[in-house]
């Protein structure tokens, strides 16, 4: 069996609690892999490359708490911008090698040097893709899984329907596909098995969590909205993104320009950091999130829900 498929084989259920910005923290990581679930956050929601290092030590320390317990924690994973643009990109790389991350999650680019130095330690790398052409380049470039960005999820975007996405990189790759977008409960998790992918990647569902960094009014903002008010735009910060309706409007941006403004032109002021803190993101699956729980807790429950979804549609399995 492949590394990335004895990774996935060791998780309770197939959930990946995605990267998020200014949301995601080892606090949220741990909570998630103590229950079996992979946890990850971006290096770049860090200040700095010190910063970042002394998230890794916690990581450390945390899973070494774990184990000390007896408890078996799932594996977990690094977010990596891995692009010349992003100007941390080789001392952040440089710390997932020494503290040997076991799963680096790449964004942007599909650099062949990045992923042989992940895999020189044993790490493996799950590339973003929003596009079977993406996903070529990033299997060419040796990924060992791709991270299919459907339409409808939150922060940056794919456009593309999950089904038409997992079925054109289907047609190219018979390795491990992790499905993202839209998805908050376990029966959402085993729908992306029935579709052919492997994993689901959720987001959105924790930033309504209690370690969450997000703002508590970002976390209410997530509890109130619908997917109807979410707003997809690349003219906040120049790429594709699903933002909060409301947060927009709080921040005086006006919708209408917005709706009319060129794809790559930026409407909203600030520095990127600014944007992402005052206009608030998430995908579609908001109208499904009722309440702020623990991260364990929602880990416990996609659990149990994953379980009663099997047992819902056995009866259809053996129908055929
Ligand atoms: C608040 C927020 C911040 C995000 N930041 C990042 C990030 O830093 N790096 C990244 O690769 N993806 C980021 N994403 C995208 C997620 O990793 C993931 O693709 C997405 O949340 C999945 O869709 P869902 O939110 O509908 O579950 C972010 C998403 C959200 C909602």
């Amino acid at each position: 069996m492949s590394k990335i498929r004895e990774i996935v084989a060791r998780l309770d259920i197939p959930v990946i609690v995605a990267p998020m910005f200014l949301v995601s923290n080892p606090a949220m990581t741990l909570a998630a892999c103590g229950e079996g679930i992979m946890g990850s956050f971006p290096a770049h929601g860090t200040r700095s490359t010190e910063q970042f290092e002394a998230w890794l030590i916690e990581m450390r320390e945390g899973l070494a708490k774990q184990r000390d317990a007896g408890g078996k924690p799932a594996p977990w994973a690094v977010n990596l911008v891995v692009h010349s643009s992003n100007p941390r990109m080789q001392g952040d790389l440089e710390l997932c090698v020494k503290y040997e991350v076991p799963v680096i999650l790449t964004s942007k680019g599909a650099p062949g040097d990045v992923f042989k130095a992940i895999h020189d330690y044993g790490g493996v790398t799950l590339h973003d893709i929003a596009s079977q052409r993406h996903a070529e380049k990033a299997i060419e470039a040796g990924t060992d899984g791709v991270i299919a960005v459907a339409g409808g999820a939150g922060g940056h975007t794919g456009t593309i329907n999950p089904f038409a996405l997992v079925n054109e990189v289907r047609q190219i790759w018979d390795g491990v596909i992790v499905l993202a977008g839209g998805m908050t409960t376990g029966r959402d998790v085993l729908a992306t098995q029935a579709m052919g992918a492997d994993l689901a990647y959720i987001g959105t569902r924790f930033i309504a969590t209690t370690e969450a960094m997000a703002s508590d009014g970002h976390k209410a903002m997530i509890v109130d909205s619908k997917a109807t008010d979410v707003f997809f735009s690349a003219a906040i910060d120049g790429a594709p993104a699903n933002w909060l309706t409301k947060s927009l409007i709080a921040a005086g941006v006006d919708l209408d320009v917005l709706r009319t403004t060129l794809p790559g032109k930026i409407v909203a002021a600030g520095e990127s950091r600014k944007r992402w803190k005052d206009i608030w993101t998430a995908g579609h699956g908001v109208g499904n999130i009722a309440s702020v729980l623990g991260t364990a807790e929602l880990c416990r429950q996609l659990k149990t829900e994953y379980a009663a979804a099997r047992r819902a549609i056995a009866p259809l399995a053996v129908a055929g």
